[in-house]
C-alpha cells in the first residue's frame, strides 16, 4: 500500500477519535474519556504526518514540536482555573498565526503553481486566520486586564470596518485571479488589522462569547488551510473546531442573553452596562457559621449555587465534605448549575468534578429550576449575577437572562466576602429578602469552618 493510501487510512481513523472526543465532552460524565480520545485522534495524525510524509526535514519538526510542547505543558500545569479564558485565546491567536503563515509560505512556494480553487481557498484559510490572530490577541489582552476590558468606541468605527473589509476582499479578488503575491500580502494585513477594529469596541462583558467564537474561526481557517494542503484531517479537525465553536457562541449567547449577530460585528450590540453598585446602604441579615452549620444540618433538602467566588476561594473539596457529611446527617444534597456560572462553559462542573463531586447530584438549570421551591436551604456560594432576580426587571442589563431560582426556596444563604457586585456590577435583591442570610467571609475558610461545626 502507497504512503498516500497508508496515511488518508491514518487521517480518517484521527478523525474519527476527534468526533468521538466531540461526543466525550458533551457531558461531564464522559468528558475524560473524550479528552482521550482526542489525544489519541491527535497522536495519531501527528505520528502519521511524521512517519508517512514525503519530503518531511523530520528535525525541524521535532525541535519546534518539542519546544511548543514543553511550554504548552508548562503553561497548562501553571495557569489558575480561574485564568483559563485568557489562555485558551491566547491558544487561539497561534491557531490563527500558524494558518497565515502556511498560507504565506504556500504562496511563496516557487515550485508550486496554484489552481482557481486553491488561490481560493489560500485566501479563505489566511484571511480568517488573519483576523484570528489579532483579535484573538486583543482579547486575551482585555482578558488578561493588559489592555483594559473597557470597549473602545469612535466615530466612524462601522464604516472604517467596512473600508477595510472591502479593501481586503478587493485584495483578495486581485490575488485570485493574478496569483499576485503582493495583493495576498496586502490582503493578510489588512486582515491583520481588521482583526484588532472588529474587538476593540466589544466590552469584557461579551468577551467570553468572543473567544468562543475566535474559536470557532480558528477552525474555518485551519479547514480552509486543509483545502490548500490537501490534508483531511486538517480539514475535518477545522471542521469539528469551526462548527462546535459557533454551536458553544450560539449556547452562551442565550445564557447570557446577548444578540450573536451584535457580537460578531463588534460592538452593535449594547455591552452590559457596568452599573457598578455596592449595594451598601440596605440592610441585610448577616449570620454566624453556627447558625447556618444548624440551619443546613437540620434542613432536609438542601441545593448548592456555586459561583465564580467558589473557585476564585478554590473551596470545592471543602464543599464536596461539606456535602458529604450533610448526607451522612440525611440531608439530601444537590448542586444547581447555571451555564455561564463562572467565567467559562463548564468552569463549575470542572471545579466540581475536580472535587469528586458524584455526577448525579449536579444538575442543569432547567433540570432544577422547579426544584427550589420545595427545597428549604439554598447555599449560594461565590455566585451573585446567575442567581440576580434583576434578570427579570425590563431595562436591567441583566434583563433575559435566564437565572437560577434560588429566590423560591424557604431559606437562602449567602455565602461571599462583601456585599460588592457580580461580573454584571449588579446589586442584587436576593441578599436583601427576610429569609435571606449573608455569610461573610472567604468561600474556602467559611465552607471548612462549617465543615468543623456540623
Ligand atoms: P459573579 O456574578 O461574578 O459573582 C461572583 C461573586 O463571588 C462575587 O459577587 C464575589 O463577591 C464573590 N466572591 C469572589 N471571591 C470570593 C471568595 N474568595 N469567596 C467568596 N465569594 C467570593 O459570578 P456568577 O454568579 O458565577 O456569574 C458569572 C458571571 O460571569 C455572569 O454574569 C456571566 O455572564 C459572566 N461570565 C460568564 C462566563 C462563562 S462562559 N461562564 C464568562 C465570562 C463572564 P465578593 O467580592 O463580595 O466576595
Amino acid at each position: 500500500m502507497s504512503n498516500h493510501a497508508l496515511s488518508s487510512i491514518a487521517y480518517l481513523l484521527a478523525a474519527i477519535f476527534f468526533i468521538l472526543a466531540l461526543r466525550g465532552l458533551s457531558s461531564p460524565t464522559s468528558a475524560r474519556l473524550g479528552n482521550l480520545f482526542g489525544m489519541i485522534g491527535m497522536t495519531i495524525a501527528i505520528a502519521a504526518t511524521l512517519w508517512l510524509g514525503e519530503y518531511l526535514n523530520i528535525i525541524l519538526i521535532l525541535i519546534p514540536l518539542f519546544l511548543g510542547g514543553s511550554i504548552g505543558i508548562y503553561t497548562a500545569k501553571k495557569v489558575q482555573m480561574t485564568k483559563m479564558p485568557e489562555l485558551v485565546a491566547l491558544m487561539h491567536s497561534f491557531v490563527g498565526l500558524a494558518a497565515v503563515l502556511i498560507g504565506v509560505a504556500a504562496v511563496f512556494n516557487a515550485y508550486e503553481t496554484h489552481s482557481t480553487i486553491q488561490r481560493f481557498e489560500l485566501f479563505i484559510g489566511a484571511f480568517i486566520g488573519a483576523i484570528t490572530f489579532t483579535a484573538s490577541i486583543v482579547a486575551f489582552g482585555k482578558l488578561s486586564g493588559k489592555f483594559g476590558a473597557k470597549a473602545i468606541v469612535f466615530v466612524g468605527q462601522h464604516w472604517i470596518n467596512l473600508i477595510l473589509a472591502i479593501s481586503m476582499v478587493t485584495c483578495g479578488v486581485i490575488y485570485f485571479q493574478s496569483e499576485s503575491i503582493l495583493a495576498f500580502l496586502l490582503m493578510v494585513a489588512l486582515a491583520l488589522v481588521l482583526g484588532v477594529t472588529l474587538i476593540v469596541p466589544i466590552g469584557g462583558a461579551d468577551m467570553p462569547v468572543v473567544v468562543s467564537m475566535l474559536n470557532s474561526y480558528s477552525g474555518w481557517a485551519a479547514a480552509g488551510i486543509g483545502f490548500t494542503l490537501n490534508n483531511s484531517v486538517l480539514i475535518i479537525a477545522g471542521a469539528c473546531v469551526g462548527s462546535s465553536g459557533a454551536i458553544l457562541s450560539y449556547i452562551m449567547c442565550k445564557a447570557m442573553n446577548r444578540s450573536i449577530i451584535s457580537v460578531m460585528l463588534g460592538g452593535f450590540g449594547s455591552d452590559v452596562t457596568t452599573e457598578i453598585s455596592t449595594g451598601g446602604e440596605r440592610p441585610v441579615k448577616s449570620g454566624s457559621v453556627e447558625d447556618v452549620a444548624y440551619l443546613m444540618s437540620n434542613a432536609d433538602s438542601v441545593i448548592i449555587v456555586p459561583g465564580y467566588g467558589l473557585a476564585v476561594a478554590r473551596a470545592q473539596h471543602a464543599l464536596q465534605e461539606l456535602t458529604a457529611k450533610l448526607i451522612e446527617k440525611g440531608v439530601t444534597v444537590k448542586y444547581a448549575i447555571h451555564p455561564v456560572a463562572g467565567r467559562m462553559p463548564g468552569h463549575m462542573n470542572v471545579l466540581l468534578a475536580e472535587a469528586d463531586v458524584p455526577y448525579e447530584q449536579v444538575l442543569e438549570m432547567e433540570d432544577i429550576n422547579g426544584e427550589f421551591s420545595q427545597t428549604d436551604v439554598v447555599l449560594v456560594i461565590g455566585a451573585n449575577d446567575v442567581v440576580n432576580p434583576a434578570a427579570k426587571t425590563p431595562g436591567s442589563a441583566i434583563y433575559g437572562m435566564p437565572i437560577l431560582e434560588a429566590q423560591k426556596a424557604k431559606m437562602i444563604i449567602v455565602n461571599k466576602r462583601s456585599m460588592a457586585p457580580g461580573y454584571a456590577g449588579l446589586d442584587n435583591d436576593l441578599f436583601y429578602l427576610d429569609k435571606t442570610t449573608m455569610l461573610f467571609g472567604d468561600a474556602k475558610k467559611v465552607v471548612e469552618e462549617l465543615v468543623k461545626a456540623i
